[in-house]
């Protein structure tokens, strides 16, 4: 198991505090159309607040590395991609004044000063260029704005970022409560589940799961698919997949990871047809049927990836049903984030599973048993202050 502080461990009374969330959320207009992260981050927030903390909180949100490289100036890409509407949203949810740094971030130089606000948020980090080349010299100067470093943004806590992997190094570092809930539940899962354990994994393409496949078969004891990723697998067993999604390049691999017979596939499926074919888009209900016979017993599910386009209602029952089943059970349930999370968001059953992680590609990288550079920093810094 990870060691690392967490917020119960350091004495953070009356102190300045860095706080690295994660409000890399959809945002259309002004508008945030999820705040489930930003939901996610309170709890940490409140504990400090009281305990008399002056909060920094700090994010990315989107690419502007990308858009530098598209030759946009920052100005524009400020324009695009500004946390100004998060600082908004996260005042009506705390109910409290957030201010919002949004004068003292440039590219070249980062805050000299901020104000006394008891939470102040600083404008996207990752206008900073050092942000994403994990830059020692931009994260000292960070770090010379707060007595102590909480990491609460586990979505991204798989990134070599300066906000995660250098500010460690200089500040007294904890994990946060939701980053403390997301390693400690999904962690026992990993290394000490309940039996039996079973994974449910879906999405459009093997190739992003491969790792996970692989990893999670030397742990559980049956690993359930869907998704377009199926049709990869039918193929190596010489199916027809009409015009459905193939990875033809990873038949071969598919074929190999067939002889484990903990794997089970889908034995009908939803299809939509089309004038030169047909496409398969949900799992059918003799599956659904299956998968929920092998659940029933099941102490530990996680779950990673739809199971069909569950966007649309046609084909959204399979994921829908599953979700729903998963409810029922005397289980620990286990949704990684990205998709699947939207999924039992959207379906109203979030709250009704033990954990919806906030993370997608950390959540994954997590089921590959990879360790995560945000959570390995707060572990060397266990060993540096403990
Ligand atoms: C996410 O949305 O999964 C995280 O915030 C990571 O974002 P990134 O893939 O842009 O690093």
């Amino acid at each position: 198991m990870q060691k690392f502080f967490t917020l119960n461990d350091l004495d953070v009374k009356g102190k300045r505090v860095l706080v690295r969330v994660d409000y890399n959320v959809p945002i259309k207009g002004s508008k945030i159309g999820d705040v489930t992260r930003l939901k996610a981050s309170i709890p940490t927030i409140e504990y400090l607040l009281k305990n008399k903390c002056k909060l920094i909180l700090m994010s990315h949100l989107g690419r502007p590395k990308e858009l530098f490289a598209e030759g946009k100036t920052l100005d524009e890409v400020k324009k695009e991609l500004t946390l100004k509407p998060v600082a908004k949203e996260l005042e009506n949810l705390l109910g409290k004044k957030v201010f919002f740094a949004e004068d003292s971030i440039t590219q070249d130089s980062v805050i000299s000063h901020i104000p006394n606000e008891d939470i102040v948020l600083l404008e996207n980090i990752q206008f900073h260029k050092g942000e994403t080349k994990n830059d020692e010299i931009f994260a000292k100067k960070l770090a010379s704005l707060a007595d102590v470093y909480v990491n609460d943004g586990f979505g991204q806590s798989h990134r070599e970022y300066a906000s995660f992997c250098s500010i460690p190094k200089f500040l007294p570092s904890c994990a946060g409560l939701l980053v403390e809930k997301e390693i400690t539940i999904m962690g026992k899962a990993m290394e000490a589940p309940d039996k039996p354990f079973i994974a449910i994994l879906g999405g459009v393409k093997i190739s992003d799961k491969i790792k996970v496949i692989e990893n999670l078969l030397k742990k559980v004891d049956k690993l359930l698919i869907g998704g377009a990723m199926i049709f990869t697998f039918f193929k190596a067993q010489g199916k027809n997949i009409g015009n459905s999604k193939l990875e033809e390049e990873y038949t071969d691999l598919a074929g190999k990871l067939l002889q484990d017979k903990k794997i089970i596939l889908p034995v009908d499926i939803v299809i939509d047809n089309i004038p030169n074919g047909w496409i398969g888009l949900d799992i059918g209900p003799k599956t659904i049927e299956n998968y929920k016979q092998t659940l029933k017993n099941a102490k530990t599910v996680i779950w990673s990836g739809p199971l069909g386009v569950f966007e649309f209602e046609k084909f959204a029952n399979g994921t829908k049903e599953i979700a729903r089943f998963l409810t029922t059970l005397k289980a620990t349930t286990i949704v990684g984030g990205g998709d699947s999370a939207a999924a039992v968001e959207k379906f109203g059953f979030a709250d009704k599973l033990t954990h919806v992680s906030t993370g997608g590609g950390a959540s994954l990288e997590f089921f590959e048993g990879k360790k995560l550079p945000g959570i390995e920093a707060l572990e060397e810094s266990y060993k540096r202050f403990g």
